[in-house]
């Protein structure tokens, strides 16, 4: 093997738990230098391959695994969850440590976390708190610390995925300047801004198996596989979800912020931190319509939304209704609430349950098996919710958040790493809450996710 080629051999993995293999049997070299874009609908073993050429698998991944995967070099691996990715307390830590790992010198190292940090485009120093980032701004964290090591083969799980339209062209740029010489695979769901910078496209069936590779004018002359985000496609209807599985249980109201201000407060071992999230922002979410948050990573979009949750306190400005005077009980009835990172808060252990769960400690029920059917969950139902594909972990929290109908639906980036045809049951969900009466607040990047209201936001304020 050639330093910077990475190959999979009859390569199958069976997670444990499951009964077909996620992959299985599959043949793919990738060249020294080349640069590779593979894709393929949610669920179809575009992480898994990744994580099996980074010897992933197996090792701290329950499952049985043939075949080989082997790569020749230095592995740098961007997880599709920026989070799991985070080691330390400030910026600068965090990047230096794959390359204290390393063992280079001082200066060497601390040259790189810099370099890194700002071609990534985050603006904060070394001593920034990692605590205190937004989504989309640790996953460029993330991919600074994976930069910095600078691989020979770059393995990256939707780098961009979390981020608006702009950043996520600084961010592209930065990859493809850091990947110049190197062997890079990058998975993505929205693959048009890729295809002037990789050399191959290698699109995946469901199932898992190859059904396409080759060069990328090659892929542009073929029909547009399903499943995937191709150039120039129609965005998809969203589905028609039935009103009975949507209209609100209790009542929806109407929220509004009153010349909110909130300082995030970081509790470290060394002190408290203030930073100042929200800046006098006035904004209201009607009943019976959509309204949109968006604006630039780390615009303050998800503490907006958890303001008008009730799950932040506010320093100044009045929040009606408050619900922070709710119990929880009282809280979970109303509110259905999907964070940015939902793969963090599951709390069954199979996906029928999670999607029951709220419903059953509130004395309700909901039809668990046509919810699961809408997203596309179905067969999932006896998995453990941990053990499914980053889109599917976000559908599942959007269904667990909202089986039971609650009133005010609070949705963090609820599009994020779903194919087309996923989507387009997340965009139902949505529109059919708002239409059957529901007050839907949602904090998105997503240009085409249907919306009646959008409030822009900048830099901690209303744009
Ligand atoms: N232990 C397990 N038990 C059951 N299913 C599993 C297990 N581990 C993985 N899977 C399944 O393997 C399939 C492939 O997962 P993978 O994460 O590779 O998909 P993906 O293509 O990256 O999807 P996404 O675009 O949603 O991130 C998914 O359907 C997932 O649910
Ligand atoms: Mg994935």
């Amino acid at each position: 093997m050639a330093r910077g080629e990475a190959r999979l051999d009859g390569f199958t993995w069976k997670p444990l738990g499951r009964r077909d293999p996620v992959v299985a049997g599959l043949d793919l070299t990738v060249g020294a230098g080349e640069r590779v874009l593979l894709v393929g609908p949610s669920g179809s073993g575009k992480s898994t391959i990744l994580l099996g050429l980074a010897g992933a698998l197996g090792a701290s991944i329950a499952g049985e695994l043939s075949g080989t995967a082997s790569v020749d070099g230095r592995i740098g691996l961007l997880l599709q969850n920026p989070a799991d990715a985070v080691v330390a307390e400030h910026l600068g830590r965090d990047v230096a440590f794959g390359l204290e790992n390393l063992r280079l010198d001082r200066d060497e190292i601390w040259r790189r976390v810099d370099c890194a940090l700002s071609s990534v485009g985050l603006p904060y120093g070394r001593d920034h708190p990692t605590g205190a980032l937004s989504g989309g701004e640790q996953q460029r964290l993330a991919l600074a610390g994976v930069l910095a090591l600078e691989p020979d083969v770059l393995l990256l799980d939707e780098p961009t995925a979390m981020l608006d339209a702009s950043t996520a062209a600084t961010v592209r740029d930065a990859i493809v300047a850091g990947a110049r010489g190197r062997t890079m695979i990058v998975v993505e769901h929205h693959i048009e801004p890729w295809l002037e910078h990789v050399d191959r496209v290698v699109v995946l069936s469901p199932g898992g198996e190859v059904v396409s590779d080759g060069d990328v004018a090659g892929f542009l002359a073929g029909p547009p596989p399903p499943g995937v985000w191709s150039p120039g496609m129609r965005t998809p209807e969203p589905l028609d979800v039935p009103t009975d599985l949507v209209r609100p249980a209790g009542p929806a109201p109407t929220v509004t912020l009153d010349g909110v201000s909130v300082d995030l407060v970081l509790r470290t071992l060394r002190g408290a931190q203030r930073t100042r999230a929200l800046h006098d922002v006035t904004a209201s979410l009607d009943p019976g319509s959509v309204t949109a948050l968006t604006g630039p990573s780390g615009a303050g979009k998800s503490t907006a939304l958890g303001v008008a949750g009730g799950l932040i306190a506010v320093v100044d400005g009045v929040v009606t209704p408050d619900l922070r005077r709710k119990r929880s009980r009282e809280l979970a009835a109303a509110m259905g609430w999907v964070p940015q990172n939902p793969e963090h808060g599951f709390l069954t252990r199979t996906v029928a349950d999670e999607v029951g769960h709220t419903a059953r400690r509130l004395g309700t029920s909901v039809d668990v098996e046509r919810v699961l059917e809408v997203f596309g969950l179905a067969r999932f139902a006896p998995s453990n919710p941990y053990r499914l594909s980053g889109g599917e972990q976000r559908r599942l929290a959007i269904a667990a958040a909202l089986a039971h109908r609650p009133g005010l639906v609070l949705l963090d980036e609820p599009t994020v790493g779903q194919d087309p045809v996923t989507w387009a049951a997340v965009a139902g969900w949505i529109a059919a809450s708002a239409a059957a009466g529901a007050t839907v607040g949602v904090s998105t990047h997503d240009a085409e996710l249907p919306r009646d209201v959008e409030v822009r936001m900048a830099a901690g304020a209303i744009a």
